[in-house]
């Protein structure tokens, strides 16, 4: 028995999705995205997001189910994302999950949504008929790059946390999607600015990397590099040619890509950790997972990034959460908590009201 069986939802931002896990296994991951709904507009439409996820949570929630061959009564939990995110998009997911545990009677946990990321290096499935042993729950440096954080944690075990720096303006993939939108690469930048960064030079114009001068900073700012590009192809114009626009983009990624793992070794090494876990829906990038890679090599760190399914949004990474929290102890509350900080006491595992 790997814990208990849970069925979680998520809903925050512009994806809805539903999963069953045990513990830290994956019965079944479904992830409805709305990003076809969202790409002409260059974002996130909040309202627009609100009535997708409504469409779309109860055949999704059925759907993990069903692929799970799970009903409602082998279920032993539910779990929900309850922030920080869009409050219209959050409540869909925790109305449902309230909706069901008043009709199940099962116990509801509250999942903040970057403990989900948190949980997500640890998941593993039979996905690709290959089983990955889901690991006990080691302390690490967390580094979260998504499009609303990009943070380090320092992670002592579940629900321990402590954020060394987080950044001071936009997110790093805020600044993917800032800079795909000037470029007219549409929403979202990642994986676009990701597959043209393959193709262009690094090295063809030097983008600032901020906040690299002082060793135990470990803040991040990304909107002077945003400016930077705009600035590019204001003296410039924009560019006329995919090799133009492949340089843009692979010089931007060195950029973002630098700030970041440089911040994550000094993390690493001035807290005397070797385990380094990237989560988030940047943990994708490429560029950031070839560098990682041979920055964990020579640094002796063990490196832990999530299966790219798992990286963006999804419901495992909460239902796992959800598990953690279950066998933690904790109470089964749902708190929503739009703008509260990973490390903020209420997040602990005690102390919660609901
Ligand atoms: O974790 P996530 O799915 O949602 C939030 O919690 O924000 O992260 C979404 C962000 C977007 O900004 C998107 O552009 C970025 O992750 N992203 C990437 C890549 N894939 C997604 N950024 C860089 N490279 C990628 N391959
Ligand atoms: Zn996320």
């Amino acid at each position: 028995m790997s814990g208990p069986r849970i069925l979680a939802i998520e809903s925050s931002c512009d994806e809805t999705a539903a999963a069953v896990v045990r513990g830290f296994e994956v019965e079944s991951s479904v992830v409805a995205s709305q990003v076809e709904v969202h790409a002409r507009f260059g974002g996130v439409v909040p309202e627009l997001a609100s009535r997708h996820h409504l469409g779309a949570v109860v055949p999704v929630v059925r759907g993990a189910l069903r692929i799970a061959g799970a009903d409602l009564s082998s279920i032993d939990a539910l779990g929900v994302t309850a922030g920080p995110g869009l409050v219209g998009a959050l409540l869909v997911g925790v109305q449902m999950a309230r909706g069901l545990a008043a009709v199940t009677g099962l116990p509801l946990f509250g999942v903040h949504h970057m403990e989900g990321h948190i949980a997500s290096a640890f998941l593993g499935d039979t996905v690709d008929g290959v089983r990955r042993a889901p690991e006990p729950f080691a302390p690490h440096v967390a580094l979260l790059v998504s499009g609303g954080h990009t943070e380090l944690v320092r992670v002592d075990g579940f629900g321990q946390y402590e954020i060394l720096g987080a950044t001071r303006d936009d997110a790093a993939g805020e600044a993917y999607d800032k800079v795909a939108k000037l470029l007219g690469l549409g929403y979202p930048g990642g994986p676009v600015i990701d597959r043209l960064a393959a193709e262009g030079n690094p090295d063809a114009i030097a983008f600032p990397r901020a906040m690299l001068t002082k060793k135990h900073n470990f803040e991040f700012s990304f909107s002077g590099l945003k400016t930077a590009v705009l600035v590019h192809t204001e003296r410039n114009g924009m560019p006329r040619s995919r090799v133009e626009l492949a340089d843009i983009c692979a010089s931007f990624q060195a950029a973002v890509v630098d700030v970041l793992t440089r911040k994550a070794r000094r993390a690493c090494r001035a807290l005397g950790v070797s385990r380094l876990h990237v989560v988030g829906g940047v943990s994708a990038n490429r560029g950031l997972r070839a560098r990682l890679e041979q920055v964990a090599i020579r640094d002796g760190l063990t490196l832990r990034v999530p299966p790219l399914r798992y990286c963006g949004d999804n419901a495992a990474m909460i239902g796992a959460a959800a598990a953690a929290r279950m066998l933690a102890g904790a109470p089964p509350v749902v708190e929503l908590h739009t703008s509260r900080a990973i490390d903020d006491p209420r997040i602990r595992l005690t102390g919660e009201s609901s």
